[in-house]
């Protein structure tokens, strides 16, 4: 399905199929965290450079999308074991039916692509960076880590289907490496 401007610009990816009850305000300032059968809100990511944006309603509209995020690019968590993970499953999983795996993170896009880079991503994961947090606040999947700068993302896991979340692995305290690995992930048929 091709989106329309205004359907961007509302706040939520393909708004007219929304199938709960999550809703975002005209602040676009959401109610509750984003669950299973939501719709993604609309916002801008950006990959390699800010100049080149790239919209989360058009990045997973018509698709099978797995995206999972980080507290921070070249943390050792991240590094060691997350994106590894995703790196060494990418094939399986689209061989599974997944168009597209996207990793994102509070960073800034020349971060992720200097940590791509170290981690050949290139053809297999598009390393998307969301320097202000609006994204992951509009999911309500951030966290406070002091120790990282302030204000990051929790690690997760999402599989998402035609804009709209199919599976949501949030790791229960924040920033461990249990449901939201890339062998954990179930693709529906
Ligand atoms: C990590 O190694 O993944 C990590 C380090 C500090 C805070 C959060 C995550």
């Amino acid at each position: 399905m091709l989106l329309t401007r205004p359907a961007i610009i509302r706040g939520i990816c393909a708004f007219s199929k929304q199938t709960s009850s999550r809703s975002l305000h005209s602040t676009q300032i959401a109610m509750a965290p984003i669950k299973v059968g939501d719709s993604l809100p609309s916002a801008d990511l950006f990959e390699d450079s800010p100049a080149n944006k790239v919209n989360v309603c058009e990045l997973t509209s018509g698709k099978k999308v797995v995206l999972f995020a980080v507290p921070g690019a070249f943390t050792p968590g991240c590094s060691k074991t997350h994106l590894p993970g995703y790196v060494q499953n990418a094939d399986k999983l689209k061989s599974e039916g997944v168009a597209e795996i996207v990793c994102v993170s509070v960073n800034d896009p020349y971060v992720m692509a200097a940590w791509g880079a170290q981690h050949n991503t290139k053809g297999k994961i598009r390393m998307l960076a969301d320097p202000s947090g609006n994204f992951i606040k509009k999911l309500e999947l951030g966290t406070e880590l002091p120790p990282l700068g302030g204000f990051r993302s929790k690690r997760f896991s999402m599989v998402i289907n035609d804009s709209v979340v199919e599976e949501l692995n949030v790791e229960p305290d924040g920033t461990g490496l249990s449901c939201s690995l890339a062998d954990k992930i179930k693709v529906k048929k």
